[in-house]
């Protein structure tokens, strides 16, 4: 089956709340904004977020679902939003759903997002997977054909410990990992202006970096972000000249650098 974009890069996380959506949507922004079609695939099952976060409901965009009988042709359009052509698994299940489908179901919907979407002619698919390491991530690497993947953490042992293990899974399905992101970095005072650890300091051995991965750039934490979130407009538009905005810029500049430099094209 052919990839859905030049690039598709997986962004995952060994834990939740680590601020996996967030950076998936703004990096994809990011590379929209440098003239890049871009989609947008929220995969994670456990917490579809990525609707709430563009603030787009299910009734809005899915009138003819005849998703369920496969036809051969692709036939479900992404929604578009922001510039991004999004779907997510949230425009399947209910809001207060919780994932209950058998395994061989979310093997069938994961491949209908991935394969059966009209994605169109992308140059980048960013893919939100779920966190963790289990079955269903496994299933989603293999479906995905990934050019690469990106590991968020947050400055806490407990977080660099559970994305040893991401890193791991990717390192069997021979994706390759373009990096990580610390999210949730020091906070900038907004009173004095001096930077604040609200997490004690990452120890070194525990560390991914020490394990030899790239840091691909830091988010602080940021009470704007957390706004953001909840307001349903992503900081790269609601915030464009801003600190944080720039910061993902970085990041997307290398994301793009490392896609190319492994030839992945
Ligand atoms: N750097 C940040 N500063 C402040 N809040 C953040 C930051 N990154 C994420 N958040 C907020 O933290 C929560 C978890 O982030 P989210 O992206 O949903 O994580 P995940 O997808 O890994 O579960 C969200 O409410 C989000 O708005
Ligand atoms: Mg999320």
């Amino acid at each position: 089956m052919s990839a859905p974009a030049r690039f598709v890069v997986a962004v995952g996380s060994g834990k939740g709340g680590v601020g996996k959506s967030t950076v998936s949507l703004n990096l994809a922004l990011a590379l929209r904004e440098s003239g890049a079609r871009v989609g947008l695939l929220d995969a994670d099952f456990y917490g579809p977020d990525i609707p709430l976060m563009v603030n787009v409901t299910r009734t809005t965009p899915l009138k003819s679902w005849g998703f369920w009988q496969r036809s051969g042709q692709p036939r479900l359009d992404p929604l578009e939003r922001y510039g991004l052509r999004l779907m997510s698994v949230g425009f399947l299940l209910a809001e207060n759903q919780p994932l209950s489908w058998p395994a061989q179901m979310v093997e069938f919907v994961g491949r209908q997002l991935v394969h059966d979407v009209r994605w169109g002619d992308l140059e980048y698919l960013i893919v939100d997977l779920p966190p963790g390491t289990a079955d269903l991530q496994q299933q989603l690497l293999a479906l995905l054909s990934l050019s690469g993947a990106l590991v968020i953490v947050t400055p806490q042992d407990v977080a660099h410990l559970d994305a040893k293990k991401v890193l791991a899974m990717l390192a069997d399905a021979a994706v390759p990992v373009l990096g990580a992101v610390e999210n949730m970095s020091a906070l900038v005072c907004p009173h004095c202006g001096k930077e604040v650890d609200v997490f004690p300091r990452v120890s070194e051995s525990r560390s991914i970096w020490s394990a030899g991965v790239t840091r691909l750039g830091t988010i602080p934490l940021d009470p704007a972000l957390a706004r953001a979130g909840e307001d349903g407009k992503p900081l790269l538009i609601s915030d464009p000249s801003g600190p944080q905005a720039e910061a993902f810029r970085s990041i997307a500049s290398a994301v793009t650098r490392e896609l190319e430099r492994r030839g992945a094209a």
